[in-house]
């Protein structure tokens, strides 16, 4: 039998209990991912909502507790998920520090500025406490392979690329920064070129051009999110156009023909579109989880790169 390992969740919301239900087919809530993944007992849920709390561990036949120490004193846990909202996210990894666990999931953004993240990346370091951050796209096949093909100059140089997000630069435009990151590579400087406050009083949805240390730049665009909910991102190679839609549910990718009409030139045409499993992330996350836990797979997402991510989106916020 596999190793089994204890799993508590902090925050029973949305992404931690209620996007889905055992008999979804996509797995969009850590309960699911942890509940379908062998080698993981799923204990129940903490939150400050006892209705809550107790309606998650009805869906997800566990407990709740109402703090951390309740769940605690009386279990082992070796895993902690942390859902609770942006505002909260550092005093809850600071507060699990505190128990003996071994690895914490951490919902996105890591913190809510660059002081907390380091403390928490001072603390875990310290007590060797492992922390995956659920960058979500990071965890999706599709999109490692296009970064394998981007890394293997297999579409020649990053020219330039434009994208559109909304809900702020921490919360949403950081999903934005760690894909640009994890498929292009480090930002190196940034002009910012306008903002909207479109959904947290404190956390602006900046418009910027972002360069590259890899060459190449990047528009991102905030598109209020009081319109609709938009993610998508198209970059331009030397030799391919990669569009990503609906959210990375959807990649598009152009390759170069010469032109039925004028003699001499060259078009970008579609190539291939096809569906990615982002429906499958969180999934592929808690699998990592339990790889990285048993066989020291290394973290797709770590603290650094939760870092790295907050630290463009502050370095946006300070320019405005
Ligand atoms: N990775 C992704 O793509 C993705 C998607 C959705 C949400 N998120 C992140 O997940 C987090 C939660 O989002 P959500 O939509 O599930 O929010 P939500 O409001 O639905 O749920 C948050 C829950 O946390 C509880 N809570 C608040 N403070 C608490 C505390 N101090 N201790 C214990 N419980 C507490 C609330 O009562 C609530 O039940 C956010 O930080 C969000 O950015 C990430």
């Amino acid at each position: 039998m596999k190793k089994q390992y204890n799993v508590l969740i902090v925050g029973a919301g949305n992404i931690g209990a209620f996007f889905d239900t055992k008999s979804s087919k996509n797995i969009l809530t850590h309960a699911n991912a942890f509940y379908r993944t062998e080698g993981f007992n799923l204990l129940g849920f903490v939150d400050v909502s006892e209705n809550k709390g107790k309606r998650a561990a009805t869906l997800w036949d566990v407990k709740y507790f109402p703090t951390l120490e309740d769940a605690f004193n009386t279990n082992e846990i070796d895993v902690v998920s942390v859902c609770v909202p942006d505002d909260y996210h550092y005093y809850i990894l600071k507060k699990v520090s505190n128990f003996p666990i071994k690895l914490v999931f951490a919902e996105k953004p890591l913190a809510k500025n660059l002081d907390q993240a380091s403390e928490i990346i001072r603390i875990y370091g310290e007590k060797s406490i492992r922390c995956l951050v659920n960058y979500s796209r990071r965890f999706v096949n599709e999109f490692n392979i296009l970064r394998e093909n981007i890394l293997e100059g297999q579409y020649g140089n990053f020219v330039c690329g434009n994208g559109y997000y909304g809900k702020g630069i921490l919360h949403n435009g950081s999903h934005l920064i760690d894909l640009l990151r994890y498929l292009i590579g480090e930002i190196k400087g940034f002009k910012v070129l306008g903002h909207s406050f479109d959904f947290y009083e404190d956390d602006p949805s900046v418009s910027a051009i972002l360069d590259f240390e890899n060459g190449g730049n990047f528009i991102m665009q905030n598109v209020p999110c009081s319109n609709y909910t938009i993610f998508e991102l198209e970059l331009l190679f030397q030799h391919r156009r990669i569009k990503i839609v609906d959210s990375g549910f959807k990649i598009e990718e152009y390759t170069i023909l010469d032109s039925k009409v004028f003699k001499g030139y060259k078009n970008l045409s579609k190539e291939k579109e096809y569906e990615t499993e982002l429906n499958k992330a969180m999934l592929n996350s808690v699998r990592s989880i339990y790889n990285n836990l048993s066989n020291d797979e290394e973290l797709k997402c770590t603290l650094e790169d939760g870092y790295k991510d907050m630290s463009v989106c502050e370095g946006l916020k300070m320019e405005i």
